[in-house]
């Protein structure tokens, strides 16, 4: 019996690879970037499976393209945003994801991110290259103290919550705004509940752990940064449009906030002549946050586990639009 058709839109990590060439008849795209629009429409026609990452659009015209045989999305990633789901769950088609083995490597890199901004760690690192390290400064690259600063946390799921357990250790008093976490679970992290903008200003870093929808997109803009104190750093490892970056560019430039840490941009990747680049002030990273060698290893393998099971006609192990099976 011939295997099922599947398609994979990148090289992935091995431990992912190896099992998707066993269970299926696999063609990986090799490029470094993804396979342009064009190229995806006429790649999955006749797919029983697709493997994707959230740099490919993955809209209704492409499912219908694939044809009724397509039974399974599966993208190596926690977010799905870049996925149309209610046009796959219209069409019974199950999208699977990544959540939970990247929540505490992604924590990690948020943890990293906020010591690097609020410590100038990169800003030093190139004063050293530059050859301007003559002396002992007395007020050289005067940084923000982590331990016992205030933490505000947006987005209290897995992510949030993992920041929060790091952020115990260094003293820090944690906010969190989520509507959907109660006080109970926070005192649990001894995180307080707080409403958006009380988080804002009382905090000394906030950082984002939002999934990107109509509601969180540009959820940080003109306005919340200046609520937000002038000494404040800003983290982003959720998604990019979460953060307006024309507004983050005024507040950065102007002094309404310190600093921002950012594994996440909007565009992304930013061009090479975005304004946010020209700011010594903007800590950017390439979406890194979850790519440790262990945990890019576990994501590849779950999006094959999660290709198999769908080719199998079987429930996926992690399913990003529940609704598409009878009993959600
Ligand atoms: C990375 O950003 C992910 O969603 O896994």
């Amino acid at each position: 019996m011939s295997k099922p058709k599947v398609f994979v839109t990148r090289m992935l990590p091995e431990k992912g690879l190896d099992l998707i060439s066993t269970i299926a008849d696999a063609e990986v795209w090799q490029d470094e970037l993804s396979p342009p629009h064009d190229i995806l429409r006429q790649k999955v026609r006749g797919l029983d499976g697709l493997v994707c990452l959230l740099t490919d659009q993955i809209d209704a015209e492409l499912m219908d393209l694939a044809g009724e045989q397509l039974r399974v999305i599966s993208q190596m990633a926690v977010g799905f945003d870049n996925i149309d789901i209610s046009a796959a769950t219209k069409r019974g088609i199950p999208v699977g994801n990544t959540p939970g083995v990247l929540t505490e490597t992604t924590a990690d890199f948020a943890f990293a991110l906020m010591m690097a901004a609020g410590r100038r760690i990169v800003e030093g690192e190139r004063y050293v290259k530059a050859g301007k390290w003559k002396t002992w400064g007395p007020t050289l690259l005067m940084g923000h103290d982590i331990h016992h600063a205030t933490l505000g946390i947006i987005g209290f799921g897995r992510i949030g919550r993992a920041l929060a357990r790091r952020a115990q250790g260094f003293g820090m008093r944690i906010l969190f705004y989520d509507d959907q976490v109660t006080e109970i679970i926070g005192r649990e992290l001894g995180a307080e509940k707080s409403v958006l903008d009380d988080l804002l200003s009382e905090s000394d870093f906030v950082s984002l752990h939002v999934p990107l929808t109509g509601e969180t997109r540009h959820l940080i803009g003109e306005r919340e940064l200046q609520i937000m104190k002038n000494t404040a750093v800003l983290i982003n490892t959720s998604r990019g449009p979460v953060v307006d970056p024309e507004a983050l560019f005024n507040a950065l430039s102007g002094g309404e906030i310190s600093y921002a840490g950012l594994d996440v941009t909007d565009p992304e990747p930013i061009p090479e002549n975005h304004p946010l680049l020209s700011l010594q002030n903007c800590l950017i990273v390439p979406h890194i946050a979850s790519s440790s060698v262990a945990t890019r290893n576990k994501m590849a393998r779950m999006a094959a586990e999660n290709l198999e099971a769908g080719l199998k006609g079987e429930r996926l192990p992690y399913c990003a639009n529940v609704g598409v099976y009878q009993d959600g």
